[in-house]
């Protein structure tokens, strides 16, 4: 069946009507190729289908909370069992003690779990928690960097105020000088630093942390009295089964979690260590849904599957096949591609593409042949590709580069993306 977008087309006008902007966030399409479809009906596994039936290997995974594969059958399971029982009841179920319980096992600085609901809970009760902890004001943040959509951290300016960020102070990533220079000018009154187990941003390669960096960033923490807070709310389990700077033997006392840890059930979670339990346990932090049982059901069943199946080693895998196959496919119709991060955390772009023409058309034109990869944002891979999947991407892409050398000089840039771009690099 060719591929058309009209029933897509149609939901997009509706919206704009009844939805601010047709659409608001990460999940927008605005700045993406016009083909790109707002709405989805289904998901299995690996795979997506839009409201018009188009069927693609979905290489965005919900934009991370897919890990395991949509619908994976143990984890649904799960949820039903406890939904049966009950959900969101008047206080919390039993499952709730189990998950903090399966954290702090699992997780080597976790002494106590809280939970919530999206990654901006967690990241900023976490910097809430810093503050009561240590009766100080000052968060410092690696600049660029994407924590989350509330005021303290929201990448867009309207409607927030100066002293909603008064007492960020930025430093920059992988940059230990730039840390110690942000201590300085905060002598005495440095909460916490804040940081990403590596630079994921949109628009921009990828860059791996510096052992140096994390261990230099621990050490000032304990030096000045601060605490530091990792934010795994992206790449959290898609590195590591544990915490993502234990490799460097880093221990944070705060970490924020949450998209893929109960496969696409709604929750997050902030853990952390005796360093941080008074300040914890002194503030003030709820929500309605926040205790709902059936996502901590999912939860325990994916962390089982985190800890027990070879769900990493087969992430890698398959982003190994697309990473060896992309950089063949591109050499061979004279492109070069900048594939950067983790192979489980693909960001895709091309070299001397300074406005993303290309790599916007090359996106647009696999996507009808049945792929969904962004031009612009890090892209994920679950354990339900295979393989096979990955060959069903890199056949869509080969013929995408074809169409991209055949057409390279007509190629214009994304008008919507144009007017916003300069602000956002
Ligand atoms: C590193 C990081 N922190 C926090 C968030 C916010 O998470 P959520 O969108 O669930 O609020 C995100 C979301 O992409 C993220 O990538």
């Amino acid at each position: 069946m060719a591929w058309t977008n009209a029933k897509n087309k149609a939901l997009q006008e509706r919206a704009r009507d009844v939805i601010p902007n047709g659409m608001y966030g990460h999940q927008s399409v605005s700045l993406l190729p016009d083909e790109y479809p707002q709405f989805f009906s289904r998901g299995r596994g690996c795979r997506l289908w839009d409201v018009d039936d188009n069927e693609y290997v979905d290489m965005m995974c919900g934009f991370g909370p897919n890990l395991l594969g949509y619908g994976f059958e143990p984890v649904e399971a799960a949820a039903l069992a406890q939904q049966a029982k009950g959900d969101a009841l008047t206080g919390p179920s039993e499952v709730m003690v189990e998950l903090a319980e399966t954290f702090v096992s699992m997780i080597d600085h976790a002494k106590w779990a809280m939970f919530c609901k999206n990654g901006t809970d967690a990241t900023s009760i976490a910097v809430v928690v810093a503050r009561a902890q240590t009766g100080r004001r000052k968060i410092l943040y690696a600049t660029g960097t994407y924590h989350g959509a509330a005021p303290w951290c929201t990448p867009r300016p309207a409607g927030i105020l100066p002293e909603d960020r008064a007492h960020i102070v930025y430093y920059q990533y992988n940059d230990l000088d730039s840390l110690e220079t942000a201590f300085r000018q905060c002598e005495g009154d440095v909460a916490a630093v804040i940081a990403t187990p590596f630079v994921h941003e949109v628009f921009r390669d990828q860059v791996d942390p510096e052992q140096e960096f994390a261990v230099g960033a621990r050490q000032l923490c304990d030096k000045h009295g601060a605490l530091l807070i990792l934010d795994e709310v992206r790449a959290g389990f898609r590195l590591a089964r544990g915490s993502s700077w234990a490799k460097f033997d880093v221990q944070p006392d705060l970490s924020a979690w949450g998209k893929c840890f109960a496969n696409g059930h709604p929750i997050s979670a902030v853990l952390g260590s005796e360093s941080a339990r008074k300040g914890a346990s002194a503030m003030f932090t709820t929500g309605s849904f926040w205790f709902a049982a059936t996502p901590m059901a999912a939860a325990i069943e994916t962390l089982r599957h985190i800890r027990e199946s070879d769900y990493m080693e087969k992430m890698i895998d398959a982003g190994r096949r697309l990473r060896d196959g992309l950089q063949q496919q591109a050499a061979s119709h004279g492109f070069t591609l900048k594939q950067t991060g983790p192979v489980q955390m693909p960001q895709i772009l091309f070299e001397d593409d300074p406005d993303f023409r290309f790599g916007y058309h090359w996106c647009a034109e696999t996507l009808q042949r049945g792929a969904y990869l962004h031009p612009y944002h890090n892209m994920f891979v679950s354990s339900a590709h295979t393989l096979a999947d990955m060959n069903d991407v890199l056949a869509a892409t080969d013929e995408a580069f074809a169409a991209v050398r055949k057409n390279r000089d007509a190629i214009q840039p994304n008008a919507a993306l144009m007017r916003v771009l300069p602000a956002r690099k």
